[in-house]
């Protein structure tokens, strides 16, 4: 059987980084044989270093006895676990029913392409994450979509893009230092 390697150089572009898995131990301690600890456990990761990295699965199977393929299973099962690190801004799009109805579709659909991304994925500067999500609460907004705290309603494709655009041209500014 031909086993393919991943070269050091290959790894190291790999988006994750080395984690310091002792930040773990209090979450393993506090909820180490109890009964439906898995999911505890997984939410604790993501808490801690914002997703759930390759290395803390192993931890977890190590220190819990849970099965990697349960722990693995569960973390790909529910939307709420993420399996790669994310961008700096979190886009989050409504795709609930009121959003719906009002075409949010097609400002997710301008926004995968502004940003090369697919729904789910970070770009590869690391600046943003686009997501789909259920009802954010507002529908009388709708369409609306989500980035960190920030909500902005009754939005079109234009609309949504320039305030991408307005976040990105931030970014460089502070990058530079003005
Ligand atoms: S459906 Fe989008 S905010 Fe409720």
């Amino acid at each position: 059987m031909r086993v393919k390697r991943i070269s050091p150089e290959a790894e190291s572009q790999s988006p994750e980084q080395d984690i310091d898995t002792s930040l773990m131990d209090p979450l393993i301690q506090k909820f180490r044989g109890k009964k439906g600890n898995l999911i505890p456990l997984l939410q604790g990761v993501q808490e801690i270093y914002g997703y759930i990295p390759r290395q803390a699965f192993v931890k977890l199977n190590q220190k819990t006895g849970l099965e990697l393929n349960e722990l693995y299973g569960v973390a790909t099962f529910y939307a709420q676990f993420r399996l790669t690190p994310a961008g700096k801004h979190i886009i989050k799009m409504c795709h609930g029913t009121a959003c719906h109805v009002q075409n949010v579709t097609d400002i997710t659909d301008q926004l995968i392409d502004y940003l090369n991304v697919k729904d789910g994925e970070t770009t590869t500067d690391q600046l943003f994450t686009l997501e789909t999500v259920a009802c954010l609460g507002c529908c009388s907004l709708a369409p609306v979509m989500m980035i960190g705290e920030e909500t902005y309603g009754k939005l079109s494709p234009k609309a949504a893009l320039k305030v991408i655009k307005e976040i990105k041209r931030n970014e460089v500014k502070k990058d530079q230092g003005q």
